[in-house]
C-alpha cells in the first residue's frame, strides 16, 4: 500500500506557483479563496494536518491545536506572530516560523510613505481635488508640516525601525528612538539615531512612528495619557499592530486638536475601520499593507514554504528551518527527522 504522505493546510490563496512546491512533498489543502475562517473551522482544518501555511488572519491557539496530534509546524507569512499562541504550540512541540527580513526594506519605505502622506496632507488633498472643491489657488491651501529638519521619534527599533531612521537620515530629520534596550554604538551611529525614554520621545518628536511587536504588555501604549505627551502638532503613525493604539481616545486627539494628524495601516478590529476615524479629516487610513509589494509578498511566502518544508523534516534544510520563532520546538522536530532518515 503507498504510504501516504503528510497533509498540509494552506489557510489563504497566495502565489500558486510557489504554494505549487509543497506538492513534491506534501497531501496540500490549499483554500482557494480569501476566507474569513472561523476559530472552528481552522481547528477542524488543523486536525489532520502536520503541517500549515497561515497568514495573520488566523488566531492559532490551545484550543485550535487541541486536536492536532499531528501538527509538527505553522509557518505563519508575516514578521508578525501575535495571531498565534506561541507558548501553547512549543508545549504541543509545534514549530512555529515567521518572514522576518524579506520584508523590511519594503515595509520601512512604506513607513516613510504613510509619514510623508500624513504630515504633507497627500490622500486629504486628493480627495478636496475630486470633490471639486479646487476653486481657485491659494496660498494657505492644506498647509502642512515638514518632514526634513524635524524631530522623528521611533519606537520599536528592530530591522523595520533602523530602515525607517536610515531614510529619515537622507531626509535631514534628527532621529530619536526608544526600544526595549539600546542598540550598540555602531548601529546607532549608521542610522544616526539616539536613545531616549519613551516619554522624553513623546514629548520631543514632531512625528511618532509605532514599528514595535504587539504583546499584551504594549496593548494601547498610546492611549489618551501618552497622547496628552506629545506635541498638538505632531504626526503618528502605526505600522505595527492596531492593539497598539487605543484607536477611542486617538480620534478624540485628532478630532479635537490635541494632535495634528495620524496615518494607520493596522486596526484593533480590522478589517474594520471605526466610524470616529472614518468621519475624520486628517488621519490616513490603509488597510494593513505595509509589505505589500509584489517582489516582498512573493519573498515571504517562498520563505514561508522552505520554513514550512524544513520544519516537517523534507528538503535540503530538513529539520533546520530558516526562520523558526520558537527554535526550542525544534527538538522534537529533529527527533522525527532523525527517525525518518533511518527509515522508521
Ligand atoms: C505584517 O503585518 C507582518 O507582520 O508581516
Amino acid at each position: 500500500m503507498a504510504e501516504s504522505r503528510p497533509r498540509v493546510w494552506v489557510s489563504q490563496p497566495l502565489f500558486d506557483d510557489l504554494v505549487g512546491r509543497l506538492a513534491a512533498h506534501f497531501d496540500v489543502h490549499a483554500t482557494e479563496s480569501v476566507t474569513e475562517h472561523s476559530p472552528q473551522a481552522i481547528a477542524d482544518a488543523l486536525r489532520d494536518s502536520a503541517g500549515a501555511l497561515v497568514t495573520l488572519n488566523e488566531k492559532i491557539g490551545a484550543a485550535q491545536i487541541a486536536e492536532a496530534s499531528h501538527l509538527r509546524a505553522i509557518a505563519n507569512v508575516g514578521v508578525g506572530y501575535n495571531n498565534l499562541d506561541v507558548p501553547a504550540l512549543t508545549a504541543a512541540g509545534i514549530v512555529a516560523t515567521n518572514t522576518p527580513d524579506v520584508l523590511t526594506e519594503t515595509t520601512a519605505d512604506f513607513g516613510f510613505a504613510l509619514l510623508m502622506a500624513t504630515a504633507r496632507r497627500i490622500t486629504e488633498a486628493e480627495r478636496w481635488l475630486r470633490e471639486g472643491q479646487w476653486q481657485q489657488w491659494s496660498f494657505s491651501t492644506l498647509l502642512g508640516a515638514d518632514l526634513h529638519g524635524s524631530t522623528l521619534g521611533i519606537v520599536g527599533m528592530g530591522r523595520i525601525g533602523q530602515g525607517i531612521a536610515r531614510r529619515a537620515r537622507g531626509f535631514g530629520m534628527r532621529v530619536l528612538y526608544h526600544n526595549r534596550s539600546r542598540l550598540p554604538d555602531t548601529v546607532e551611529r549608521e542610522c544616526g539615531a539616539s536613545y531616549t525614554g519613551f516619554d522624553d520621545l513623546l514629548g520631543r518628536a514632531d512625528h511618532v512612528v509605532l514599528v514595535l511587536p504587539y504583546s499584551p504588555q504594549v496593548h494601547h501604549l498610546i492611549d489618551a495619557v501618552t497622547l496628552a505627551k506629545m506635541k498638538p502638532s505632531a504626526t503618528l503613525v502605526n505600522i505595527a499592530r492596531g492593539g497598539i493604539v487605543d484607536e477611542v481616545a486617538l480620534a478624540d486627539a485628532l478630532a479635537n486638536g490635541r494632535l495634528a494628524a495620524a496615518g494607520l495601516d493596522v486596526y484593533e478590529g480590522e478589517p474594520a475601520v471605526r466610524p470616529e476615524l472614518l468621519a475624520l479629516r486628517n488621519v490616513v487610513l490603509t488597510p494593513h499593507i505595509a509589505s505589500a509589494s509584489l517582489a516582498t509578498r512573493r519573498a515571504m511566502v517562498a520563505l514561508a514554504i522552505d520554513n514550512l518544508i524544513a520544519a516537517l523534516g523534507e528538503g535540503p534544510q530538513a529539520g533546520r528551518p530558516p526562520t523558526p520563532v520558537n527554535p526550542e520546538a525544534l527538538a522534537t522536530t529533529a527527533g522525527i527527522t532523525t527517525a525518518k532518515r533511518q527509515g522508521a
